[in-house]
């Protein structure tokens, strides 16, 4: 019988540095009451100028691996999911796969689907593992979203944090098992989210710079109509695929971008408001590392016992968007 794939160990990373709502108020006309009644942000971290993408990517992995038990030198790939890289090239994965000292017969490679970009690196992973082309997979979602936000733009500013999660997926050993990834996207709304410059469409010069068009430009109303539609429409898809109801879900870790959007989720799903995972009042948006490091969280603070099963969905740029099915597994 095919063996299913697993996420054996997880692990993750905040900055110390934290930027709160009064730090914000004294940088652009906001209010702590605004952010936290639009979107539910008390506080985010924000990484030292000299700590890029690849480093918090580092510290996340050096958790994850030791949790799950296996060494470094048991990685045969390693996924980047990120759109904050530390450059357009090389890649982050290769700048990972040689900070953490990997061999070079390890496959290294980043992935872009912005904030969903944990759910398809599930799923990329969990093929990988489960064809037998690569044994452990080491996955990872670092964001540094400070690098690219406008702390001039009110409409983004308050939104972003910096953070990294990471997963080791392998077809052994306890955790949580992948059940079902179910993913889409939108390219008609690329422009809801994005960085118009520096591209090849828009690349770089002295006039992009000052139009500052190599910061996050995002329209957040569009978007929130988007983020609800899309992730309640993800989790139903996914729970057909694994051919479970709403009421077998035991936890739903959402994307955090808005605390309203994580409300609209939960009431969909019917659950207990205390079984859907929450960590934006303290870290905020992190892009990619949102689900990763929230589910890191949740499985260290809360006990889940063998069977229940877990909701991941997310929602980011591009549009794109996406939803998994994890379940507790002993072995
Ligand atoms: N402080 C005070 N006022 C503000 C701020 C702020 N920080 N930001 C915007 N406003 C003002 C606006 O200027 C506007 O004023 P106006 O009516 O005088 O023009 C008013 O507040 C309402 O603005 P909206 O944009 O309509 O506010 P909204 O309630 O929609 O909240 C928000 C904005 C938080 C961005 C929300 O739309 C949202 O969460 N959108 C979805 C984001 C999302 O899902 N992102 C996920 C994908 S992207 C990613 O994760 C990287």
């Amino acid at each position: 019988m095919q063996k299913k794939a697993r996420i054996i160990g997880m692990g993750s990373y905040l900055p110390s540095k934290v930027l709160s709502n009064s730090d914000l108020e004294k940088i652009v006309d906001t209010t702590d009451e605004w952010i936290t009644s639009r979107v539910g942000i008390k506080e985010r971290r924000i990484a030292a100028p000299d700590e890029h993408t690849s480093d918090l990517a580092v510290k996340s992995s050096l958790v994850a691996l030791e949790r799950s038990g296996i060494s470094k030198d048991q990685i045969d790939c390693v996924i980047v999911a990120t759109c904050t890289p530390d450059y357009l090239v090389a890649n982050t994965a290769c700048v990972v796969q040689q900070k953490l000292g990997l061999s070079n017969d390890v496959a290294a490679f980043d992935l872009q689907a912005a904030c969903s970009g944990f759910i398809y690196g599930l799923s990329v992973a969990k093929a990988y593992v489960e064809s037998g082309l690569y044994k452990h997979v080491l996955l990872v979602s670092p964001e540094k979203l400070s690098a690219f936000t406008d702390y001039e733009d009110r409409n983004t500013c308050v939104l972003f944090g910096d953070g990294s999660g990471s997963a080791v997926i392998s077809t052994e050993g306890p955790g949580f098992s992948i059940d079902a990834c179910s993913l889409g996207s939108d390219g008609s709304c690329y422009n809801l989210v994005y960085i118009p410059g520096g591209g090849v469409k828009l690349p770089p010069t002295g006039e992009t710079v000052a139009s500052k068009e190599h910061f996050i430009k995002m329209e957040g109303r569009e978007t929130f109509k988007h983020a609800v539609r899309r992730m309640t429409s993800a989790s139903e898809r996914c729970m057909e695929q694994a051919g479970l109801t709403k009421e077998q879900i035991s936890w739903v870790v959402p994307h955090q971008a808005n605390l309203r959007i994580i409300d609209a989720v939960g009431k969909y799903m019917n659950v207990d408001p205390n079984k859907v995972y929450k960590t934006i009042q303290k870290y905020g948006n992190t892009s990619a590392s949102t689900v990763a490091i929230a589910l890191d969280e949740l499985t260290q603070a809360e006990t889940i016992e063998v069977g229940e099963h877990l909701l991941l969905v997310v929602f980011g740029g591009g549009l794109t968007w996406g939803a998994s099915i994890v379940t507790k597994v002993a072995n």
